[in-house]
């Protein structure tokens, strides 16, 4: 077993509901085996500005219902070049920090491998609501956004339903759809526009023709933030005015209005599912810290929690989605670039079929 005498926990980029489970069970499980814990405050930022403190078992305690992250978080552009990096291996050796924990999405992840190449062992823990971790099932957040972006579709379908309107939904996700995707579903949306799948607004508009010509009154058109017009506008927005023309014009069927529901969905109180996949991933980052594990990140499949490279991790990530580099596979053997490929399949036929269900559940195919 790896000797640690303290470790370090950071919460960095979007942060999500369910981190402070995460933190929670970092603490406690690293404590309960004999390790000091540094709350690191600020993301990467903190560790290069030395802004840190010990956690106790008590300092993490009434912690498990509370959004966002106690540890603050950050996007930081200094720890990306080599003196940021520098200055944060010199406060971790200044605090005897023998290894960290970071939680976040992919530029977390970024940031931990590069420590663990200056020697410092990391974990990562995918926190992120976007669910755009290619490599596992599922990232902490998710549940939680997903819960409050529905609740958000019904209290606008609510209003739609008395004004016979049609609500174009924006929500976030970055370059990923499955926010937009599975609540758009859950909501019984008309349309879901989202980067994977190529958006047919013409069957779309269409279809909310045909349905309120037949009686339906309210309609939801969810959007991804992901997806732009060929200006490069968001498309969500862009959608809304032009509808709302046609409406003036008397050629489109219902009054339509336009929500980003952006940060909102960032926030509130973690879902059981957050709570506990952050609880288990945490205690499991640390038994791999334990074990001798260094710059890999925790990730979900099929139910169950292991180990993945972040390298390798990242690579998949870009693979999904159409970003590799030249040369960038050159480092994989042969047999880990056809999992990473196997994996893009995997996830491309799960959103087809989830839009396909969609599709048919709108009568629009
Ligand atoms: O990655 C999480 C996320 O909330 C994305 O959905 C969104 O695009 C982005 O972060 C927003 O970032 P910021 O909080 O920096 O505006």
């Amino acid at each position: 077993m790896a000797k640690f005498n303290t470790i370090g926990v950071l919460t960095s980029g979007g942060d999500a509901p369910g981190m402070n489970n995460a933190v929670r069970a970092i603490t406690r499980r690293a404590i309960d085996n004999g390790i000091r814990v540094m709350g690191i405050y600020g993301g990467y930022s903190g560790l290069i500005r030395d802004k840190m403190r010990e956690l106790t078992a008590l300092d993490v305690a009434n912690i498990e219902n509370i959004g966002g992250t106690i540890l603050y978080s950050d996007r930081c552009d200094e720890f990306r070049y080599e003196p940021g990096m520098q200055t944060a291996i010199a406060t971790c050796r200044r605090h005897n920090i023998d290894a960290i924990v970071a939680i976040g999405g992919d530029g977390t992840f970024r940031g931990a491998t590069d420590l663990s190449i200056r020697g410092i062992p990391t974990v990562g823990i995918p926190g992120s609501i976007d669910n755009d971790i290619t490599s596992s099932d599922y990232t902490i957040g998710f549940d939680t956004a997903m819960n409050t972006v529905t609740e958000c579709l019904d209290r606008l379908r609510d209003t739609c339903e008395s004004h016979a309107r049609l609500n174009v939904v924006e929500v976030m996700g970055r370059d990923c759809g499955e926010i937009a995707l599975r609540t758009g579903i859950a909501a019984g949306a008309m349309a879901i526009a989202i980067p994977e799948v190529p958006f047919d607004e013409e069957a779309a508009i269409a279809r909310c023709m045909k349905a309120a010509s037949e009686g339906k009154r309210s309609m939801l058109v969810v959007v991804s933030e992901g997806v732009f017009t060929a200006e490069g506008k968001p498309y969500g927005e862009d959608l809304c005015k032009r509808l709302s023309a046609a409406w003036k014009a008397g050629t489109f069927c219902a009054e339509p209005k336009f929500a980003r529901l952006a940060h909102i969905v960032r926030g509130g109180s973690p879902t059981l599912r957050d709570r506990l996949t952050a609880t288990e991933m945490g205690a499991f980052a640390v038994d791999l810290l334990l074990e001798g594990k260094s710059d890999v990140v925790v990730i979900e499949r099929e139910g169950r929690l292991c180990a993945r490279e972040i390298t390798s991790a990242l690579a998949n990530d870009k693979m999904y989605k159409k970003k590799l580099a030249d040369g960038a596979l050159d480092k994989f053997t042969a047999e880990q670039v056809a999992e990473m490929k196997a994996l893009c399949e995997l996830r491309t036929a799960d959103i087809g079929r989830l839009y396909d269900i969609h599709l048919s559940l709108c009568m629009g195919k």
